[in-house]
């Protein structure tokens, strides 16, 4: 049985491969939890934490050679703790190496992309580690094929004693191997779509191997998270600083369903939100999911501040510093009227954690914007924190937030800076400007909802550009600004690229900023991807 406080859960040990979170994604589709740790985390160290039961290991793949000098290993007593290991790739050429077999480097016969693996007779019926491959032999075949993704050169070519080989491919002799004791390699990578057998494969290894139960879903979720509230927050109070976005909705009805109304949520109002969002938060929180909200209307502070600011970076920071002085001071008014509040719940998502901890991948990377610390809250304040999706990828907080009951159009809401439209006005903001921008954004946000595409996007706005140009309304010349629309498709928003909307769409896009928004006489669509363009323009 998974208890609330203890639950199962597939170690994945970071190696280094793009592929290691997906790993670990794939493993929670089938509804065990897992959790992506460094490769150099020992199982002394996994074993303390006394909320996992864990079940098993998955070794990822690596760019490295288990030959090379700085070669990341696996600690030994992983391997030699009982529990059922896969090694993709990389991790399945360390344990041949780390169990005394040997691995070698074919420099010359590198397979990459696609690959037929043949399953070997016998194999998919050998019991306990065999199993991985069990439904997928198809027995009219007297040698069963799977196609398969691979991406390595070296391969095993002496097995550890007690390793059998499961599987090959035509060049490559050994694709899969197996011990008794539930330890499997695979040479290729059954995480991806390419692999289409792939996700029936982790399946095998999950339950047949590692007798895993399907327990992770969005119920057990939230219980077991509501229970860590709990013991965390004591009687203490909770304060908590909604965005308008998915992340901090869901943390504070994670928290509010754990500690009710010892929860106090703020929204600080920038001046810089979209048109109508202010009411809908307070309408979501206040009226439909009775959670206590606290609106403070802070937007003639944050314009004073922004009045004649043309720099990016430079609206950026005032907004931040004004964003935390705000919440500051309303968190001290609350205090006179409740009592000392003494936890901040936050929506620190589980990439962000990953991020963090010092993965072997992990880069620096250049500072291209002062981001998404802009309109959060610094680590120097006076609370302590409650994070309650810490563990959770973006889409599993959306399932929790539609398992509580936040309205579905607020759970896919795309992202929204912290800064909001002041970084989608290009030059100084002000109210007159603002009232423009508000009124093309909805026009877009309104046609892109009706014509069923709002999900496919990633970010979908208007900018508000600096530029005048000429245009004839009527008998009349005109003089007025240029909106620039911009709707891009991005998995991860790192990347993005502009998306093809349909011309009907951009047409009646175009038609209705340039007769519906006073001072608008021109619209361009943005069709640069990203990079080398960033997805907003400032
Ligand atoms: P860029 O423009 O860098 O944006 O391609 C990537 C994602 O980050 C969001 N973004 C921000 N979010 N504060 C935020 O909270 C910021 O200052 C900020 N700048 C960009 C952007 O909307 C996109 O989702």
């Amino acid at each position: 049985m998974q208890s609330a406080e203890r639950r199962q859960a597939i170690i994945v040990l970071d190696f280094g491969s793009q592929y290691s979170r997906l790993i670990t994604r794939r493993v929670r589709e089938s509804r065990v939890y897992s959790e992506l740790v460094p490769a150099t985390t020992t199982l002394a160290q996994l074993q303390a934490n006394a909320q996992l039961d864990i079940k098993g290991f998955i070794l990822s793949g690596g760019p490295a050679s288990v030959y090379d000098d700085q070669a990341p290993a696996c600690d030994p007593a992983i391997l030699a703790s009982g529990l059922p290991v896969l090694g993709i790739c990389y991790g399945m050429h360390l344990l041949a190496h780390q169990l005394g077999g040997h691995v070698a480097q074919n420099v010359e016969r590198r397979e990459y992309g696609p690959a037929t693996v043949a399953i070997l007779p016998g194999a998919a019926h050998y019991p306990a580690a065999f199993r991985v491959f069990e439904g997928m032999a198809d027995t009219e075949q007297p040698v069963p094929r799977l196609p398969v993704w691979m991406s390595h050169g070296d391969s095993g070519d002496q097995l550890p004693d007690g390793f059998t080989v499961l599987a090959r491919t035509e060049t490559l002799p050994v694709a899969a191997i197996a011990n008794a004791d539930g330890l499997i390699g695979l040479q290729f990578h059954p995480e991806v779509s390419h692999t289409p057998q792939g996700n029936a494969i982790i399946r095998n290894f999950l339950f047949r191997v590692c007798g895993c139960t399907p327990g992770w879903t969005p119920d057990s979720v939230i219980e077991t998270s509501v229970a860590q509230i709990r013991r965390l927050v004591g009687n203490e109070r909770v304060i908590c600083a909604l965005s308008g976005g998915v992340d901090s909705a869901v943390a504070a009805l994670l928290v509010h369903k754990a500690i009710g109304d010892r929860l106090t949520c703020v929204f600080v109002d920038t001046g810089c939100m979209r048109a109508g969002e202010a009411e809908q938060v307070v309408e979501t929180f206040s009226h439909h999911l009775e959670i206590p909200l606290v609106p403070v209307d802070a937007s003639q502070r944050f314009l004073a501040r922004l009045a004649d600011v043309i720099d990016p970076e430079q609206k950026r920071a005032i907004i931040g510093e004004e964003f935390i002085r705000v919440f500051e001071q309303e968190s001290e008014r609350l205090e006179k009227l409740t009592g000392p509040i003494t936890f901040l719940a936050q929506g620190t998502l589980y990439p962000d954690v990953i991020e963090s901890t010092s993965h072997d991948t992990a880069t620096t990377a250049a500072r291209i914007k002062t981001h998404h610390n802009v309109g959060g809250l610094p680590e120097r304040m006076k609370f302590k924190l409650v994070e309650p999706l810490r563990t959770l990828f973006k889409d599993e907080v959306r399932e929790i937030g539609l398992a509580l009951g936040l309205p579905e159009e607020w759970v896919w809401r795309h992202p929204f800076p912290g800064p909001g439209l002041a970084i989608r006005i290009i030059g100084a903001v002000s109210e007159e400007r603002l009232a423009t921008l508000r009124i093309a954004d909805a026009i877009v946000t309104e046609e892109i909802r009706r014509a069923g595409v709002y999900r496919q996007l990633g970010q979908a706005f208007a900018v508000l550009t600096p530029l005048q140009s000429v245009g004839v309304m009527g008998d009349g010349r005109t003089y007025a600004n240029v909106v620039a629309v911009r709707a891009v498709t991005t998995g991860d928003f790192m990347t993005a690229d502009w998306a093809r909307l349909a011309p009907d769409l951009l047409a009646r896009i175009s038609n209705r900023i340039v007769n519906e928004v006073p001072g608008v006489n021109r619209v361009v669509y943005d069709i640069t991807s990203k990079p080398p363009a960033t997805i907003e323009w400032e």
